[in-house]
């Protein structure tokens, strides 16, 4: 596997990196303890089989904390790496809560024609079995595969896209799931079986200079029985200048907290729907009265989220925040 192109693994932190007090204790753990050159040295020959590799400690967190700041820092030097020609790919080492969340975020900013590989473990380093070595070796190995390019995910073995991926169970070491769509790859003997095609988009590298600025606020409600309405209007005055829902069942809203929402959206809030089911795409039909909320189909409300942010830092950039902040 290995090329004279570099791989750079940048680490952020998370259980891959969690230190126990005990090599039985799964759960009582600190994340984001050890740095790259430990997680690396963990794995024997791994530098001897994957040929250069290039070690950067970027962040050191639990992913549950992942900011704003963190995440420009972070997008902003992937670019740069992708632009060096000695680069084959990028693998970042990350927590496994928000994973997710920066896999859409990188793919949403980058659509990047090299693989950046997101990987992670569900038992911190210390454990009798960590599963963090193995992944990260799989991470390389995906990075280094010929052709292999977008952002991906890869945990026990599978490798997901950054569109349909998230993270599925609380404990289980196989803890991420495609849903319907299924895994892009599976790692299997330091080999990739490649079962659909790697992702692609459109990048929209304007935004990344506009990161460093204070990120407009958006934040997720959710519509279930007994929803009310009293939080639409208190985070709007808390600053809000967007909202998902996260719907019901095909996109549905309950009536008291639609209301709330159409009347903000009338004041210029901007109102985005996501589908509350772990999977699954909304579908749009022909008998549906209200294309009340734009909806982003098949995006979980975690990542519709993150890419209202995105359209809205867009608006920000070429309008001026007050234009957007209240219509
Ligand atoms: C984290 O997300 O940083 C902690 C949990 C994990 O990595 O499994």
């Amino acid at each position: 596997m290995s090329s004279n192109r570099k791989i750079v693994v940048i680490a952020t932190g998370g259980t891959i990196a969690g230190v126990a007090d005990s090599p039985t204790d799964h759960t009582g753990y600190l994340a984001g303890q050890l740095d790259i050159s430990h997680l690396v040295a963990a794995i024997p020959g791994l530098t001897q089989a994957a040929g250069a590799l290039q070690l950067e400690q970027l962040a050191q967190l639990d992913s549950k904390d992942m900011d704003a700041a963190t995440l420009a820092r972070l997008a902003q030097r992937v670019a740069e790496l992708l632009d060096e020609e000695a680069v084959q790919g990028v693998v970042i080492t990350h927590g496994t809560d928000t994973l997710e969340e920066t896999a859409y975020f990188l793919h949403a900013l980058l659509a990047p024609a090299k693989p950046v590989v997101v990987t992670c473990a569900m038992r911190p380093a210390t454990a009798l079995s960590a599963d963090g070595p193995q992944n990260l070796l799989d991470a390389v190995t995906v990075a280094r595969h010929p052709g292999s390019k977008g952002v991906l995910a890869v945990c026990a073995g599978a490798v997901h896209g950054p569109l349909d991926v998230y993270k599925a169970h609380p404990y289980r070491l196989d803890a991420f799931s495609s849903g319907d769509a299924g895994p892009l790859a599976f790692v299997e003997a330091g080999r990739l079986r490649v079962l659909r095609a790697w992702p692609e988009g459109h990048a929209q590298r304007q935004l990344l200079a506009l990161l460093a600025r204070p990120w407009p606020k958006v934040a997720i409600v959710t519509s279930h029985a007994e929803a009310t309405a009293w939080m639409v209007p208190a985070l709007v005055a808390a600053g809000a200048q967007g909202m998902v829902v996260a719907a019901t069942g095909n996109g549905t809203v309950h009536a008291a907290l639609e209301k709330a929402l159409l009347e903000a959206q009338q004041q210029g809030l901007q109102v985005r729907r996501a589908g509350r089911c772990a999977q699954g795409v909304l579908v749009e039909g022909a008998s549906d009265a209200v294309p009340f909320f734009a909806a982003y189909p098949g995006l979980s409300p975690v990542k519709v989220r993150m890419a209202l942010v995105l359209e809205l830092m867009g608006s920000i950039g070429s309008l001026g925040q007050a234009s957007v902040a209240r219509g």
